[in-house]
């Protein structure tokens, strides 16, 4: 995959090219990062980026034309759809993760100050992503958000080609509890059922504990989700051992 940056603060990704997922995925060739600066697109002699609003109020925008030219030519290079991180965007889901990560181009417009002139919006840019209902100081952060949860797609980078699938979300549910060794960590052990070496009864009490954990943590997301008999007759188990655990104490 190829994804092309647009940011007046390029050396904030060398924090994901030098590091984890990102690093290996560049290193194998499986991800193909360019950043391309505005500031390198300007007229102005000051390499001057941003500008007052008309009509008044604090704050800076971002120019039309210098991102304009930036954008063009990372699409020419790339030929990916534009996607500009914003707050003002529909929030970002592990479905559209899924999605994105089949193209295979992208470019990340990472806007900075008080917004972008809305004309380069209209012009340029096919759709806006948030990460998340807070403000951010800019574009540059959700993108490498964007570019992390893209990059577990790609095949060949992920150590354990199954795990992107079992994780959180993939099912519409939460992750279940993990444990390694010491089987005994200052009196907490491990429970049981992950120490008899029985498959089914493995996958039985994870899929448990995803459903349960779910139940109590985002039950907004249960309550998109069809269960099937399994799930419900598991659910009601946990939901039973949880109330009386609840009233015991
Ligand atoms: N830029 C500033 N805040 C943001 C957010 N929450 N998501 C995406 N881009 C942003």
């Amino acid at each position: 995959m190829r994804i092309d940056v647009v940011s007046i603060f390029p050396q904030m990704f060398d924090a994901v090219r030098g590091s984890g997922m990102t690093r290996i995925a560049l290193e194998r060739k499986k991800l193909q990062l360019e950043l391309w600066d505005p500031r390198n697109f300007c007229e102005d002699r000051y390499r001057r980026v941003d500008e007052r609003p008309y009509g008044g109020g604090p704050g800076m925008v971002m120019q039309a034309p210098p991102l304009a030219a930036a954008i063009r030519a990372a699409r020419s290079s790339g030929h990916g759809r534009v996607i500009c991180l914003s707050p003002q965007g529909p929030r970002l889901t592990q479905e559209r993760v899924r999605s994105l990560a089949g193209a295979p181009a992208l470019v990340l417009l990472a806007g900075r100050y008080e917004g972008i002139d809305q004309r380069l919006l209209d012009k340029e840019v096919d759709e806006e992503v948030s990460i998340g209902d807070y403000v951010l100081a800019g574009g540059e952060l959700p993108a490498m958000v964007l570019i992390e949860a893209l990059v577990r797609y790609l095949p060949g980078v992920l150590g354990n080609a199954g795990s992107v699938e079992a994780d959180s979300f993939s099912d519409d549910m939460l992750d279940w509890p993990h444990y390694t060794r010491p089987e005994d960590f200052e009196g907490a052990r491990v429970p049981a059922p992950l120490l008899t070496g029985n498959h089914e009864e493995i996958r039985r009490w994870r899929l448990t504990q995803a459903l349960g954990q779910t139940w109590l943590r985002r039950p907004d997301l249960l309550a998109q989700k069809q269960l099937n008999e399994e799930e419900r007759q598991l659910l009601a188990a946990f939901r039973k051992q949880y109330e009386e655990q609840e009233s015991s104490e």
